[in-house]
């Protein structure tokens, strides 16, 4: 079905790690709406993928379509294992990034953003978007390259302020160096930026096609910011706005007050229609009669998450989502703000579910370690040079970073946690399963506890109004 509208109703939210993932994106979008794939930590998804064996075949189909076939050839070598590796053998990993990355970690997480953009945009010809947190900053150069190699229609954005995206998405549509400022700490715990860059021709040599700029939507929950934007931004670079209310999924912006939500977190929607640019409403939007509404306030529609992390084609482990699909449908689904346990120190939804590290036993018992370093925060050492540290590290050796103790309370790791609910994490690792306030859907949608629904019942639910 093309999209024979000018803007799709509903956008399907971006939702890291990999739940949001290119089957997912690919049926809400054949389906004419807008289909998402979560950017995050793609080459962590990838070498994961390839190494369980690449079952059905798609990474490898997708690399075979890479521009630079020297890389994929590279990548498929080091990662791709047929048959799977054998069970409980650990995944080989990434290095950390840094401020000056491999060139093998470059041309991973080139390679990866092709590969998911290239499959979810596979067979249709309809819009499909990837979100990335503007806080994991380190491999956005890299990053919104192989998404815009595979044409890439929409960027997403959140946790942060954006408003450096759109120099880089210019840079590589011309193909030439992409700049990004990463905030570092100084010893006085004063922010000043490193800047990356990226040369895409010295990299990887001339260029391969045209390559189109896709449209930028910044993620906001304030009129502050939509303004800001507007007002530094030269007309034309964004695209639109996604209002992410705190009832989402995910991290949250934190409160105006910096204790609880309350009147002033809310948007004021007369305003921000004003500016004449799109917005989709998110958190807790997901019923006929709230997109409804929000066409009425001068919204395109909504941008729903929860409703589609939780159906078939989805990349949420399947015992997970079956789990929380029944106590959902039960109104026993329990989801917490948790105002600690992100080492970004951004408000972050955990749904409370046994085996997991919402609860204390299973929190307290998992080794504290950083194996993946996705949230890793940059700071000045004595000598100048800059180290990288995380909140949920070991916390002796986040102290003897100079880190504070008060900064590693409650702090769980979101990386290991995150894959292991998508279903590719390492042995041993808990997952951490986040989710939007209301999951009232599931009474609509299913017939009992133990039914089930997919991208299109979901889908058409939501248009029901
Ligand atoms: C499992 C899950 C993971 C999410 N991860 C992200 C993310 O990585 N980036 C982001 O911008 N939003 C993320 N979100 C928020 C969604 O994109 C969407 O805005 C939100 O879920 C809308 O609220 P709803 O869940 O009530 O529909 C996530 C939401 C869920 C449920």
């Amino acid at each position: 079905m093309e999209i024979d509208i000018k803007y799709p109703r509903i956008i399907q939210g971006g939702m890291g790690i990999n739940i949001s993932n290119y089957h997912l994106a690919s049926s809400v979008s054949m389906l004419g709406q807008q289909g998402t794939i979560s950017g995050v930590t793609l080459e962590r998804v990838l070498i994961r993928i390839l190494q369980n064996g690449d079952l059905d075949g798609d990474i490898r189909r997708a690399l075979s379509f890479f521009p630079f076939p020297k890389i994929s050839e590279k990548i498929l070598q080091k990662y791709f294992i047929e048959g799977g590796i054998k069970k409980l053998t650990p995944f080989k990993g990434v290095p950390f990034f840094s401020i000056n990355p491999p060139a093998s970690l470059i041309e991973l997480v080139i390679a990866a953003n092709f590969c998911m953009v290239w499959l979810a945009k596979e067979e249709h010809n309809n819009p499909v978007s990837i979100n990335y947190l503007e806080k994991v900053s380190m491999p956005h150069i890299y990053a919104i390259t192989g998404a815009m190699l595979a044409g890439v229609d929409f960027i997403t954005m959140g946790a942060g302020i954006p408003i450096k995206i759109p120099p880089v998405i210019e840079a590589i549509s011309k193909w030439e160096t992409a700049s990004y400022p990463i905030p570092v700490d100084d010893k006085d715990r004063k922010r000043f930026n490193h800047i990356m860059s990226f040369d895409p021709k010295s990299f990887l040599g001339e260029k391969p096609f045209e390559i189109k700029k896709p449209g930028f939507i910044p993620i906001i929950s304030s009129n502050i910011l939509a303004q800001k934007l507007l007002k530094e931004l030269p007309v034309g670079d964004v695209y639109g706005f996604v209002v992410e209310e705190y009832f989402a999924g995910g991290h949250n912006a934190p409160p105006r007050n910096k204790i609880d939500y309350g009147e002033k977190d809310f948007v004021n929607y007369e305003k921000l229609a004003e500016m004449g640019l799109p917005f989709w409403i998110g958190g807790k939007y997901a019923s006929p009669e709230k997109l409804e509404w929000a066409l009425s306030i001068g919204a395109k529609g909504i941008q729903a998450g929860s409703i589609f992390a939780l159906c078939e084609d989805s990349g949420m482990d399947i015992m997970i989502r079956r789990s929380l699909r029944r106590l959902g449908y039960n109104q026993e689904l329990n989801v917490k703000t948790d105002f600690r346990v992100s080492p970004t120190d951004y408000p972050f939804k955990v749904a409370q579910l046994p085996e997991t590290l919402s609860e204390e036993n299973v929190y307290n018992s998992r080794e504290r370690v950083c194996s993946q370093g996705g949230l890793i925060v940059l700071y000045e050492k004595e000598n100048g040079s800059i180290g990288y540290r995380c909140p949920s590290e070991p916390i002796d050796k986040y102290l003897s970073k100079g880190g504070k103790i008060e900064e590693t309370v409650g702090r769980g790791c979101l990386c290991n946690g995150l894959l292991s609910t998508a279903g590719l994490g390492d042995f041993g690792e808990p997952p951490i399963v986040t989710m939007g306030d209301e999951t009232i859907f599931l009474k609509r949608l299913m017939l009992n506890e133990r039914d089930w629904y997919g991208a299109r019942e979901a889908i058409d639910y939501l248009l029901s109004f």
